[in-house]
């Protein structure tokens, strides 16, 4: 796959004052103002079940904010089904499992460059036996360490919270979790199981995105397609 080619999901690349991208940095937005007294600098973006826009939402999210002149590092720590690096269109050999076992990347973390400044992407690597292992172990938490180090704000994408346990271990290592609800498919005891699961280890809910809404298309004329 080319290295730096944004693939269709990118609509905050590809069609930046779309009212989509618009939503985008709206949310952005709303995460700085639903932080103030402790700022969010490591967060993480889950839902409930798979496929509800996790990784899409993520990936535009860290684009906006790369926009706002913000040093951004954007860590796929879903090790089941990663795939920051195919919406970014960047390589998979190196990522985050490779920080894990190989203590120069830890000293160096193999951070892939994209399209956008001040955006960097950490793949996940190889695909572990153990994730949930993985992600609760005190190595990520050191890893964790090393990447706040390096950016405004760390972003890690995250399996869906009701299937496996990574996105709730994780949330409790880091500041803010952002909820992502398909407003097509999320059924409403899912969202209240997984933000359930959530308050059990004490995760910091800065929020939650309503994904895959119809638009009112009477609003569309006052943005230009582009
Ligand atoms: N708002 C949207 N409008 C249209 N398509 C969308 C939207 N959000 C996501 N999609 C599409 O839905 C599919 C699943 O999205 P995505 O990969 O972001 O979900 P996910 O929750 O990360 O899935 P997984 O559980 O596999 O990690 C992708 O093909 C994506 O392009
Ligand atoms: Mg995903």
């Amino acid at each position: 796959m080319a290295v730096n080619n944004p693939s269709d999901s990118l609509v905050t690349l590809t069609k930046p004052r779309s009212p989509v991208s618009e939503a985008y940095r709206t949310l952005r937005t709303n995460l700085e103002f639903s932080s103030l007294d402790k700022p969010v600098k490591t967060m993480v973006v889950t839902s409930p079940g798979p496929e509800e826009g996790k990784s899409t939402t993520l990936a535009n999210l860290a684009v906006t904010l790369a926009q706002a002149e913000k040093e951004i590092i954007l860590v796929d720590c879903d090790l089941r089904r990663p795939s920051q690096h195919e919406i970014f269109g960047v390589n998979n050999g190196v990522g985050l499992t490779t920080m894990v076992v190989d203590d120069e990347a830890m000293a160096d973390p193999p951070l892939q460059q994209t399209s956008v400044p001040g955006l960097w992407l950490l793949p996940s690597g190889p695909l572990p036996p153990n994730p949930s292992e993985l992600v609760g172990s005190r190595r990520m938490e050191e890893i964790l360490a090393v990447l706040s180090q390096r950016a405004d704000t760390v972003l890690f994408d995250a399996p869906p919270v009701i299937a496996v346990t990574d996105a709730a271990v994780l949330s409790s290592k880091v500041d803010g979790v952002l909820l992502v609800i398909n407003a097509g498919g999320t059924k409403r005891d899912h969202a209240q199981k997984a933000k359930a699961l959530l308050e059990k280890v004490n995760a910091n809910l800065v929020g939650a995105v309503l994904n895959n809404v119809k638009m009112d298309t009477s609003l569309h004329r006052y943005y230009a397609e582009q």
